[in-house]
């Protein structure tokens, strides 16, 4: 085989079988094959895209391009979660021991990224003494017992994907739906999901800003989940305006406690029952979804959730007093109000720039270098469509320096007020449950 002959297969918009798709990616792994071959592969497909078997042979070529992670030895059906991003969402801290106290294993690994606040790892980092470095054994068996452990990124899970996503960058071919599909679907399975929950977001803080890009997307990964045996459903969500209230590590967690109370954000608390009852039926562990739904809000008005959250917490060697008492987490030295100006209707709060703004404050990392605060961050105290009074707060800050002005310009800038009502966004776009 050549890859010169497979480019101009695909530059002609002919379909490349399955062995044509593991030469490349082996090739391109084990450096055979060029990155000036890759990049005009990548850019062919970007114009001719790719068939549906096309794009299940290049997912799982990639999931054989390194490790997996073997789950086997965790009882039940391992459901795992991905969201393709947003501005506080918090929706991975509250699903674990949701669908963990209704019998569903959360064997979850995860990593500390860039963005507007860390990943999941840096957020419950944030209760003293939790910790991700466990023995695979140890993980394994905290799932067993508790339904719920997170470990830490280890391992050399799809080195294809991630050549691959490094040359894409810098050869304009990120932006390609079948590229983009099968580098989160290879992600996945390579951790050892059995099936997959999708969180699809849409809108300004969103990596997909249109609902036809998203819905593309969507229905891309849907796809080539169940075309390689493992179930998947998606939901597009909106990220027009941050999720939930909290953004900013401890905050979240905090948000998360409320939430698993049953106090939690009406959007965030409607996001997780539905991705939750995903899980819940993928996993086999309720009949329908809406059986599912209401085994979720039963172990939420029962406790049964927060308590989960607690032996998760105190399992991984974290400080469970956080749960009844959570000025337990680190605090911010300061607290400012961002006062509305006028009396109105919030028409918008633009969500990735107030995820920037927390990012000012020190919640997130600009670089993989930076050092995050754990207290800092921002709570949103009215959300789109809510009635306004000059004067009343929009934002509480939390953070431990005193000038705080270039953050709060940035939020006036980015928070909207009209005179007329408006409706709040809608939340859930689109179900893909089929
Ligand atoms: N996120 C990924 O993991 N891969 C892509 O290709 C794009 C976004
Ligand atoms: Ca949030």
């Amino acid at each position: 085989m050549r890859m010169v002959d497979l480019i101009e297969k695909k530059r002609d918009g002919l379909e490349l079988t399955t062995e044509e798709i593991q030469f490349i990616i082996n090739g391109y792994t084990d450096g055979s094959i060029p990155d000036y071959q890759v990049s005009a592969l990548t850019m062919a497909i970007f114009f001719q895209g790719m068939s549906d078997k096309e794009r299940a042979d290049l997912t799982m070529a990639m999931v054989e391009s390194g490790d997996r992670i073997d789950l086997s030895a965790v009882e039940g059906i391992k459901v795992d979660k991905h969201s393709t991003g947003g501005v506080g969402d918090t929706t991975t801290l509250v699903l674990g021991p949701l669908v963990a106290s209704v019998g569903v294993p959360v064997a979850k690994m995860s990593g500390r990224g860039l963005g507007h606040t860390g990943g999941t790892i840096d957020k419950l980092e944030s209760v003293a003494g939790f910790h991700v470095e466990l023995e695979k054994e140890e993980f394994i068996n905290l799932v067993n017992k508790n339904k719920v452990a997170v470990i830490g990124q280890s391992g050399n899970l799809t080195p294809a994907d991630k050549k691959l996503y490094a040359l894409r960058d810098v050869t304009a071919t990120v932006d390609s739906i079948p590229l983009i599909a099968s580098s989160i679907m290879s992600k996945k399975i390579a951790a050892g999901a059995d099936a997959i929950v999708l969180d699809v977001k849409t809108g300004a803080g969103a990596f997909m800003k249109s609902i036809e890009d998203s819905r593309k997307l969507a229905h891309a990964m849907v796809q080539i989940g169940n075309n390689v045996g493992r179930k998947t459903m998606a939901v597009i969500s909106d990220m027009s305006q941050p999720l939930g209230f909290a953004i900013g590590n401890a905050l979240e967690v905090k948000e998360a406690i409320d939430t698993l109370k049953g106090q939690g954000p009406k959007d965030l608390t409607e996001l997780c029952l539905t991705l939750g009852s995903y899980m819940v039926y993928l996993a086999k562990k309720a009949e329908s979804l809406d059986q599912a739904r209401q085994m979720l809000e039963t172990v939420i008005n029962n406790g049964e959730a927060l308590e989960t959250f607690k032996t998760f917490l105190s399992s991984q060697g974290g400080d469970p007093s956080v749960v009844d008492d959570p000025s337990n987490l680190p605090q911010a030295k300061f607290t400012f109000e961002l006062e509305a100006k006028q009396d109105g209707y919030v028409s918008e709060m633009v969500a990735d720039e107030i995820g920037t703004a927390a990012m000012i404050l020190g919640a997130g990392r600009a670089t993989k270098e930076s050092e995050i605060d754990l207290a800092v961050g921002l709570v949103l105290n009215k959300k789109v469509g809510d009635p306004v009074k000059k004067g009343e707060s929009l934002v509480t800050l939390y953070s431990n320096f005193e000038d705080v002005e270039e953050v709060k310009v940035k939020l006036y800038n980015n928070i909207m007020i009209s005179e007329s009502k408006v409706n709040p966004p809608t939340l859930i776009y689109e179900e893909i449950t089929e």
